[in-house]
Formats: C-alpha cells, sequence, structure tokens
C-alpha cells in the first residue's frame, strides 16, 4: 500500500477512470526526531503514504531543511517544520499518530541499556508533551532502550492520567523485518510470503523469533535455529559495528517504522486485517510489557494473538524463561526512572 499511489494508473495520469481507487488522505502524523539518522528517511517513507493528510516534522535542530525537501515529493501530505520545545505542542495538536526516534544511537562495544542516561530523560519531556496536546494519538517509541522507554512513557502517561496501554507501542518492527528477511535467505523462500513472528522484547536474548512458527511452515535444523536466532538477536549490532562508530541502523529502521506507521492507518481507517509484533502492555506472561503479534484497530490493540506464544519448540520455550530476568529488569529500571523523578 505504501508505494501503491507512485505506480502508473489511469487515475494518477488523469484519464478519468474508475475514480476513487486510492485511499483519502486524512490523516495527521508526526515524527519527533525527524531530522536524525532514522527521521530523515522515515519521514520521506511517511510522505509516500496516501493515507496521511498532514506530516509533522519535530527536532530540536535542522529541521527545516528536512520538511522543505521532503515538501517538494509530489504525494498527498502537507509537509510543516516544528524546531524545538516552543514549537512541540503545535507539532502536537490533533495528532492521530506520532513516531519517536529521537534521541542518541549505540556505538561499537555499547549496548542498548547504555542509552538509558540521555534517551530516558528525552522520551520522558516528549510524551509529556504527546499527553498534554494529543492524548488520543497511537504513540510509537522507537528509542532505545525500547525495553525501558516504553514502560518510562506508560508511566509519564498513567502520572497525566490520559495512558491507554492500546495505543503505546513499542517498535519492534524491525525484528520481524530482519527474521523474515534472514530466514528467506536461508531456506531460499520468496520473500514476500515470509512471516516470522518476534516476542520478548528488544535487546540482544529479549529478542525471541518464533522459528516454529514462521509461515509458509519450514523445517528448520537445530543448527540452523540456532544460527538464525542469534543473527536476529545480534543483528542490530552487526549494523553498528559495520557503521564503525558513525550510529546504528537508520534506514532499514526507517522502512520498518514506515510499515507500523502504515498499519496503524490503515487500523485507524477500519481496515479488520491489521496485525503487527510490537512491545505493549500484556498479560500474556508475567511481565507487564511483552512484544507480541496484536490485530490493530480503530482503538489501537484489539486482540492479541495467544495462539503464537502456545506449543513453542522446547528451544524457544527455553528462551523465553531465559529472556524474562533481563526483560523485567530492564521494564523495572524504566519504571523506577519515571517514578523518581516525579
Ligand atoms: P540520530 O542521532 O541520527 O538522530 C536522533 C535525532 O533525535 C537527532 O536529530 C536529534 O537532534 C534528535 N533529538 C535529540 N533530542 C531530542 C529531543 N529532546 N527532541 C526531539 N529530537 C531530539 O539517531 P538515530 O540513528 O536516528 O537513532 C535514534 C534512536 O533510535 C536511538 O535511540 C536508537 O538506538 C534507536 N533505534 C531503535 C530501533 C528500534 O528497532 N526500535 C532501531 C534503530 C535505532
Ligand atoms: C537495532 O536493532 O538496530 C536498534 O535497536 C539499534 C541498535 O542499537 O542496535
Amino acid at each position: 500500500a505504501l508505494w501503491r499511489h507512485l505506480a502508473p494508473s489511469a487515475q494518477r495520469v488523469n484519464l478519468n477512470v474508475r475514480k476513487n481507487l486510492q485511499p483519502q488522505a486524512s490523516y495527521k502524523v508526526a515524527v519527533l526526531g525527524a531530522a536524525g539518522g532514522i527521521g530523515q528517511p522515515l519521514a520521506l517513507l511517511i510522505k509516500m503514504s496516501p493515507l496521511v493528510a498532514t506530516l509533522n516534522l519535530y527536532d530540536i535542530a535542522n529541521v527545516k531543511g528536512v520538511a522543505a525537501d521532503i515538501s517538494h515529493c509530489n504525494t498527498p501530505s502537507k509537509v510543516q517544520d516544528f524546531t524545538g520545545p516552543s514549537e512541540l505542542a503545535n507539532a502536537l495538536k490533533g495528532v492521530d499518530v506520532v513516531v519517536i526516534p529521537a534521541g542518541v544511537p549505540r556505538k561499537p562495544g555499547m549496548t542498548r541499556d547504555d542509552l538509558f542516561n540521555i534517551n530516558a530523560g528525552i522520551v520522558k519531556s516528549l510524551v509529556e508533551a504527546v499527553a498534554d496536546n494529543c492524548p488520543d494519538a497511537f504513540i510509537h517509541i522507537i528509542s532505545n532502550p525500547v525495553n525501558s522507554t516504553v514502560p518510562i512513557a506508560a508511566e509519564v502517561l498513567k502520572q497525566k492520567g490520559v495512558y491507554d496501554p492500546n495505543k503505546l507501542f513499542g517498535v519492534t518492527t524491525l525484528d520481524v523485518v530482519r527474521a523474515n528477511t534472514f530466514v528467506a535467505e536461508k531456506k531460499n523462500l520468496k520473500l514476500i510470503d515470509v512471516d516470522v513472528p518476534v516476542v520478548g522484547g528488544h535487546a540482544g536474548i529479549t529478542i525471541l523469533p518464533l522459528l516454529s512458527k514462521t509461515r509458509p511452515s519450514v523445517s528448520f535444523t537445530d543448527e540452523q535455529i540456532q544460527e538464525l536466532t542469534v543473527r536476529i538477536q545480534n543483528a542490530g549490532t552487526e549494523v553498528v559495528e559495520a557503521k564503525a562508530g558513525a550510529g546504528s541502523a537508520t534506514l532499514s529502521m526507517a522502512y520498518a517504522a514506515a510499515r507500523f506507521v502504515e498499519s496503524s492507518l490503515r487500523a485507524l481507517d477500519g481496515d479488520s486485517d491489521v496485525y503487527e509484533c510490537t512491545f505493549v502492555q500484556s498479560d500474556l506472561t508475567e511481565l507487564p510489557f511483552f512484544a507480541s503479534r496484536v490485530k490493530l484497530g480503530r482503538k489501537g490493540i484489539e486482540a492479541f494473538v495467544t495462539s503464537e506464544l502456545q506449543g513453542l519448540s522446547e528451544y524457544e520455550q527455553k528462551a523465553l524463561e531465559a529472556l524474562k530476568p533481563e526483560l523485567k529488569a530492564s521494564i523495572e529500571k524504566g519504571i523506577a526512572f519515571t517514578q523518581k523523578q516525579a
């Protein structure tokens, strides 16, 4: 759907045949951290969505040029730029989906948790503004460590009295995108067909691809399971090392985030067939937050796909138990940070 409107069609070249083929652009999306490595390509991809009427780009610097540049693309949405805290409220008014990739990325040798001290405060202050200006929006948190920043966002929203757990999402789509790519490569499958659910969290061993639930159904040797699982868990580090100090995944992340935005907009638009894996408040396990596949609807999460956590392989069951202490500690660290600041 992201690309459909760019393809030549009778309607696009104004041939007056079969009108109203395309979805109506009517939604307002804001990107906070829009001048960054993820923010720029993400803004471009969102500009290509036929569902977006207004695209608000916010950053603390350098966003004017990004917005001027992207605004020249002849796709439906109007692009507006907002610089610095004094313009943040206006960037958020009336917004349906807020995407937050603001914050520092990893360098080689760092864990995502090493970003906590800087990014926790950034996410907290941005989500406070979201609570004040567009409390009904879907909120997509990209800033790391996601395992802590999503609980931080939840606490901030609770403190502001506007928390809706069905509308707060940690973006883990990149883990699914990677799993699909690596499995398709390894098993020689057509990429478009491959769908691997990834559950847990978004750091190291907390990233748990459920290879036994791969669609189409495919069998793996024990070695393949071990190799693929470890590669998916370390894929972020693979990019950090390849970039050698120049940051972490930005382009594949923008692609994945654009997919999650498009899914959210389709859900808001009434499409009843939208499913994504995402890190959310959950009671699927004893942990208060957990990534799993959910069904999205107009009001956010409509249902949890519980079946995918049933009938796990022995390998997956062990990995699930092994990830829980780390994920629990990261969640608690986020909650403690927000409560300390209150
Ligand atoms: P970057 O440094 O290139 O860009 C970050 C942007 O955030 C910059 O433009 C900066 O000015 C802006 N920013 C900083 N403080 C801000 C504030 N208070 N308000 C608004 N904007 C602010 O970094 P990047 O490569 O785009 O990565 C951004 C974040 O995304 C990092 O924390 C990274 O770890 C994370 N990330 C997450 C995933 C995921 O799968 N969830 C994937 C890749 C990266
Ligand atoms: C990723 O998975 O690529 C991101 O979380 C960035 C990182 O630090 O690895």
